[in-house]
């Protein structure tokens, strides 16, 4: 995969001499399943990251969307190594980052943030919004007193708050303020890298559109560097220059955002796609959603060969004798299926979807 990998060709223009700020290479988490009253013994392991690799750009969002329970939130903590990975190459501006301890990591933690799915639950509530947002600061002694108040002032002005609510309380605030909250919290240390892990799964539709803006403005303003997680390819579609589709602990397809949507490779892509409600509610009418068969598969023991096989409408014998790789197939469009769509015939995934207004979604 190293010779070929999943991400923009490097460039020399840069500092480190790539284009790339992440390359992931191999990366597996698996989390032991143990048994046994006296002494704990491994009896199995959910593999919830199995063998992933992708890069992702300086400056580019990289979509990362797949069902719930496929290894997205594991995948992004492992990337920023909250959680330690069971093997594999997580590469930062070039420097490995998967074996460092605590110590070697302690500056890169400024350059790689979070934003998490539930703002009220990843914020203390028994800590004002001045402590929440200021606390990176602190910790990382860039600021102290009146500068400190200051830069978390321009900070939550900066995310939509009102500066003067410094001091309240995360119940003070509705939802979608709270997210804010995080974001600010995240861009404090003005890092390279956010991660944000469905962070508008949780909010009501009308207040999605307003924090996804922000992220965008964001990015602008401060030269940031997206993952973006989302269950759905509908939420990601106008922030993602690239997408990649997860199923099962691993990437299935990945490539430009418009390519992913007008022309699927993989199966599952097709079945998520299908799933969005498109505009024209008589082609909604009239089309044919791919329904999938049979419930998710436990990461835990997963299908042998392509683990969509359980419930691919196109699966074949080869399909659960020989694992698909992932192939380059066209212009940094990859997926791994025996049985690629839109390849010889360009239209045939669009009549399967029957879907001629979803270019104007
Ligand atoms: N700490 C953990 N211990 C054991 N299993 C876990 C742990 N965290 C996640 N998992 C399992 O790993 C799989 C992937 O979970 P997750 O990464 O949260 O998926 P997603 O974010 O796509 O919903 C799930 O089966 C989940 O139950
Ligand atoms: S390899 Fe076979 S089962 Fe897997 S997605 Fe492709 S057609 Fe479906
Ligand atoms: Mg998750």
């Amino acid at each position: 995969m190293s010779e070929n990998s999943p991400g923009p060709s490097p460039a020399a223009d840069s500092a480190d001499g790539s284009a790339n700020l992440l390359e992931v290479r191999n990366l597996v988490k698996h989390f032991p399943i143990k048994s046994g009253i006296l002494v704990d013994r491994q009896v199995g392991a959910v593999r919830a990251v199995d063998d992933v690799s992708f890069d992702v750009a300086r400056g580019e969002t990289l979509g990362l969307v797949g069902e719930s329970g496929c290894g997205k939130s594991t995948l992004c903590r492992t990337v920023l190594k909250l959680l330690e990975p069971t093997s594999g190459s997580v590469r930062f501006e070039g420097t490995e980052i998967s074996h460092m301890g605590r110590r070697g990591l302690q500056p890169l933690r400024r350059e790689m943030q979070m934003i998490f799915q539930d703002p009220f639950a990843s914020l203390n509530p028994r800590r004002r919004v001045g402590q929440i947002v200021g606390g990176p600061l602190k910790l990382h002694g860039i600021a102290s007193g009146s500068t400190l108040k200051r830069q978390v002032q321009d900070l939550l002005e900066r995310v939509g708050l009102n500066p003067e609510h410094y001091n309240r309380f995360p119940h003070e605030f509705s939802g979608g303020q709270r997210q804010r909250i995080g974001i600010a919290r995240a861009l404090a240390l003005r890092p390279k890298l956010i991660v944000a892990d469905e962070p508008v799964s949780a909010l009501d539709v009308s207040i999605q559109a307003q924090i996804i803006n922000l992220l965008e403005d964001l990015q602008d303003e401060f030269k940031l560097t997206y993952i973006f997680v989302a269950h759905d390819l509908g939420v990601i579609r106008h922030v993602s220059d690239r997408i990649a589709v997860m199923y099962l602990g691993k990437i299935v397809e990945l490539g430009p955002a418009d390519e992913v949507y007008s022309n699927p490779i993989h199966p599952y892509t097709l079945s998520l796609l299908s799933a969005l409600p498109i505009p024209d509610p008589r082609a909604n009418a009239e089309r044919e959603p791919i329904v999938l068969e049979g419930d998710v598969p436990s990461p835990a023991d997963p299908p042998a060969a392509c683990r969509f096989h359980t419930r691919c409408p196109y699966a074949t014998e080869i399909c659960s004798e020989v694992e698909p790789e992932l192939v380059l197939h066209d212009r940094e469009h990859w997926a791994a299926c025996h049985h690629p769509l839109n390849r010889g015939d360009p239209h045939a995934a669009q009549e399967a979807l029957a879907k001629p207004d979803r270019d104007s979604a």
